[in-house]
Parts: structure tokens; sequence; C-alpha cells
């Protein structure tokens, strides 16, 4: 298969000048979204000829790998690829399959080279299938030379800065008949105004920044997101306005340090103001976000979370590491002190919130002394839950270049020990609740007992109870009869 490469650039100004956009062709609006819109009608042609041909609808599959800035990106990739004619299938034996992938830590990474495999064994099989890639793996050159070479049964490969386009990219797939790569080193375009295809009706998640500014020196993120970017406030609270007109309760705002919100824009604003606004947009239920960085988060927020009738009792802290010395190397900005000061004044402030944590095992250099400094602050904030890691060099970060790497049996045993603890405290501390009654937002029938239904806690504690799908998206008082460790049983209280 031949390539048909994007040569994208930046130029000085920061704008993108892809060779696409240089050809001068009558009534290709030059506007975002209304290209897209016009790319999306263009394919739904094409779509619809093949589908006519084969008589029956094309499907599409998106997989998606990694955090949620990859699960929202994935709800707008959707919404696309409906608008351009796809149905939406159920497996990766579909016409059009996309792999949204991570590339935080290595494993995520080895995975999708594992399943390429399988979808090129399912593309013998089917002619008309499409495989795409995009994501945070996409952004490094290394990956994109190796699929050029050893995978070129994939069709279109774009990265983290022009999801947007993916009708675009589509079009000119069907066009061509040959690999589109479209990857962007960085961006300051925001487009608005997209279609979505939300996976719940009820909760969505709404970006309030893209990228990151802090380079920890373990993490490949700002590499891969680009420089941060905050969107504006007004468009902020537009979409959710939006969203609550269409049925939606409880939204998740989104950004890799939402504590940063609204510095660099024209107008700056704090992350608490952005809140204050956002609580004030009626028929909003619940208002959850992630991800906090301890460094940036100010005393104006923990009034704000304190005084706010909407905002979850639920925050997100990630330690990283209890050692100062090892914070240090990670460039986090805090001390271990620091940190322990910060969730006193927190539970203080908000005496029912649920603290959850990530936590980095085997950061370079890291010694016993140092691993047992992370379980004490574990012992001491006593989290709710906690994702904890095998740090994972990550090729280009200033850790992958740290002498004293800790060997993988040592940092297998500490992950273990830091694990059973993690899980015997969340195990105590998840129970507090039990014998109140409690608000939760109903989501889905329980996946293993027919009867039941599955919500969630204003703190984020999952509950299970009888009743019936006219409960989904409502939220409702639950008794909270036993506590099963990580979730509850509960029933439901007129
Ligand atoms: N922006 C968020 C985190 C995004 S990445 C924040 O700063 O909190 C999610 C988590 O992955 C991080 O909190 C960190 O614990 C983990 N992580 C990132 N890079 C990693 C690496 N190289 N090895 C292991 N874990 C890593
Ligand atoms: Fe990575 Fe640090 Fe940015 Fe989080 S804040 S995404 S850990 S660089
Ligand atoms: Fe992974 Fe990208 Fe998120 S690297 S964790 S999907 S920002």
């Amino acid at each position: 298969m031949d390539l048909h490469t994007n040569d994208s650039s930046e130029s000085a100004a920061g704008v993108f000048v892809s060779d696409k956009c240089q050809i001068p062709v009558g009534g290709i609006p030059q506007q975002e979204p209304d290209r897209q819109q016009y790319y999306m009608a263009l394919c739904r042609q094409k779509v619809q000829e093949i589908s006519d041909k084969l008589g029956r609808p094309l499907t599409c599959f998106i997989s998606t790998f990694g955090c949620q800035m990859n699960a929202h990106d994935s709800e707008k990739l959707l919404g696309i690829l409906l608008e351009a004619g796809f149905v939406e299938g159920t497996s990766e034996e579909s016409d059009f399959v996309l792999y949204n992938t991570c590339t935080v830590r290595e494993n995520a990474n080895l995975r999708v080279y594992g399943r390429l495999g399988y979808l090129h064994s399912l593309k013998k099989k089917n002619p008309h299938m499409m495989i795409a890639l995009c994501g945070c793996m996409m952004q490094e050159p290394e990956v994109v030379e190796k699929l050029k070479k050893s995978y070129r049964f994939v069709d279109l490969i774009f990265g983290t800065h022009n999801v947007y386009k993916l009708a675009e990219l589509l079009e000119q797939r069907f066009e061509t008949g040959k690999m589109v790569i479209d990857i962007w080193k960085g961006t300051d375009k925001i487009v608005e105004d997209l279609p979505s295809e939300r996976k719940y009706t009820f909760k969505s998640g709404v970006n309030i920044m893209f990228g990151c500014n802090n380079f920890c020196s373990y993490c490949i993120v700002p590499y891969v997101r680009g420089r941060e970017r905050s969107r504006a406030p007004e468009d902020i609270i537009r979409e959710i306005e939006e969203l609550v007109k269409n049925g939606v309760v409880e939204i998740m705002l989104l950004g890799q340090n939402v504590n940063s919100y609204g510095k660099n824009l024209e107008s700056p604003i704090t992350f608490a103001e952005l809140l204050r606004r956002v609580e004030r947009i009626e028929g909003l239920k619940r208002i959850r976000f992630m991800t906090s960085h301890p460094k940036d988060l100010s005393d104006e927020l923990i009034e704000v979370m304190a005084s706010s009738k909407k905002i979850c009792r639920h925050l997100h802290l990630p330690l990283q590491s209890g050692s100062s010395e090892i914070l240090k190397k990670m460039n986090r900005h805090y001390t271990k002190e620091q940190y322990l000061e910060l969730t006193e004044r927190i539970r203080k402030a908000v005496p029912d919130i649920s603290l959850t944590t990530d936590i980095i095992v085997g950061f370079p250099g890291e010694t016993e002394e140092d691993f047992e400094e992370t379980l004490e602050v574990v012992r001491k904030v006593r989290y709710d839950s906690a994702f904890t890691f095998i740090y994972s060099k990550r090729t280009g970060t200033p850790a992958a270049a740290m002498e004293n790497q800790v060997p993988e049996e040592v940092v297998k045993e500490r992950f273990d020990r830091l694990l059973a603890e993690v899980q015997a405290i969340s195990a105590q501390v998840c129970g507090r609740d039990v014998h109140t009654v409690q608000e939760v937002l109903v989501e889905e029938p329980d996946s293993h007992v027919e009867g039941l239904v599955t919500g969630r806690m204003s703190n984020n504690t999952i509950v299970h109870f009888p009743g019936g799908k006219e409960l989904i998206g409502k939220i409702v008082k639950v008794y909270l009869k036993e506590s099963k460790g990580f979730y509850y049983m509960g029933s439901l209280v007129d």
C-alpha cells in the first residue's frame, strides 16, 4: 500500500498548515466546524454506495485505551463516524475499526501492537475493512515509523490534536485508496460544536483544557498531548447547558491539571471561579472533575467545594510518591509534608470527602526508606482507593535517562506490599457510610444479578440495589444495608 502523508507543520504564528487545506477546491468551507460537516456529508455518500453494493449497513467499532480524556475523545470520534453513515458495531469484526491508544506506560503500548495482529487477520477476511489508529501513542514518531514499516495494512493514522478531523481524513482515504497519516506536533486550535455520541444519556465528560505543562519527569503526556490550552469559560458553560437540556445531570470536568485552568486565557479566570459559574447552571445536579495536581490546589477551590451543593464529595489527588526526595526528582513541586497538610485542610473543610490517588512504585533511585515514606502517607491519608503503578520507562522523558533504575524484583516486591496496604485500608474506609441513606445516581442494570441496578454515590462509591431500568439516570435515595469492602448492597427508600 502506498502512503499518503500529510506533511503537517506549524507556522511561526502557531497556525496549522496542511497540504489539504491549500488545495483550492470551490465549495469546501474553510471554517470549522462547517468544513468537517462538509466532509461528513461526502463520507456519507461513499459509505452509502458501499452499503448499497453489499446490501447491508457498514459498521464501525472504537476500542479505547487509557484515561478519561481518551474516553471522551472516543465519544466525539463515534459521533463523527455515525454522522458519516456508519452504524455502531459490537466487536472488532466491523467495517471500520479504530483504536484510540494510550502510551502512558509501556504495557498500554504493547497491548495495541498485540491486537493489531488480530485485526490483520480480520481484514484478510473482509476486504472492506478499514483499520485506523489514533491517540497518544501515534504522537510518538518511532511508533509511526514502525507502523509504516511493519503494519502497512493500517489505513488511517492520526494523533491527539486533530481528532475533530476524522471525517476529512476518512474522505482522503476513500479518495486516494492509500494509507493516510496526519500527525501534528501541536496546536492552539480548539474546534467547538462537533457531533458526539455519549455513552450515557445522563452523564458526560466535558473538556475544560487540553495538554499539560507540568513535565513530571517520568511522564510522556506533555509530549503527546502538547502544551496546556484552556477552553473559554463561555464555551464550557454553553456546552454544559446544552447537555443539561438533553438530559444530563452529572458532568465530569476534564483536564490533566484542572487546578491550573484558565491561567493562559486572554481574560484569566481560576478553576474555582469556573466551578462557581458551572454550579449556577439550573438542572445540573452533580459536578465532578479530574485531575487535580496538589501543587496548584488553592484555598479558593477548597472553599468552593465546601460551600457547593453540586460538587461531588470526591477528590482524586495523585500523590505519586511519599518521599520528598523522590517528589523533587519527579518534578512534582510539593513535599510530603505539604501534601499531608493539604489533605488535612481539605478534610477539615469537607469532612465527608473521599480521597483517591495515583502512586508510582520504583521511580529511579527509590530506596527502601523512600518507599516506606509512601506507605506512611498511605496510612495517614487513608485513601478510599489508590491506583498503583509500576514505574515504566518512557523514552524521551528525563527519568528514562536517570541512573539507579530500581531492579524489577525489588519493584515487584514493593508493589505487592503497597497494594496489600492500600486494599486493607480501603476495605475499612469504604464501609464508613453503612446503615445510612445516601443519594445515588442510577447508572445501569447490574451486570451480574438480574433485577438489580448499579449506581454511584456522590463520593464515587458503587451501590447495587433492587430496581428497574426506569430508574436509570435518576438520583434516588438508597439505604446502604451492607458494605462489601469496595461497594454496598442497598435498598431503595421511598
Ligand atoms: N495528569 C494526571 C495524571 C495523568 S497520567 C496527574 O498529574 O495526576 C495517570 C497516572 O499514570 C499518573 O498519575 C501516574 O501515577 C501514572 N504514570 C504516568 N507516567 C507513568 C510512568 N512513566 N510509569 C508509571 N506510571 C505512570
Ligand atoms: Fe503527566 Fe504530570 Fe502532566 Fe499529570 S501533571 S499529565 S503526571 S506531566
Ligand atoms: Fe494515556 Fe494519553 Fe491519557 S497517554 S493516560 S490516553 S493522556
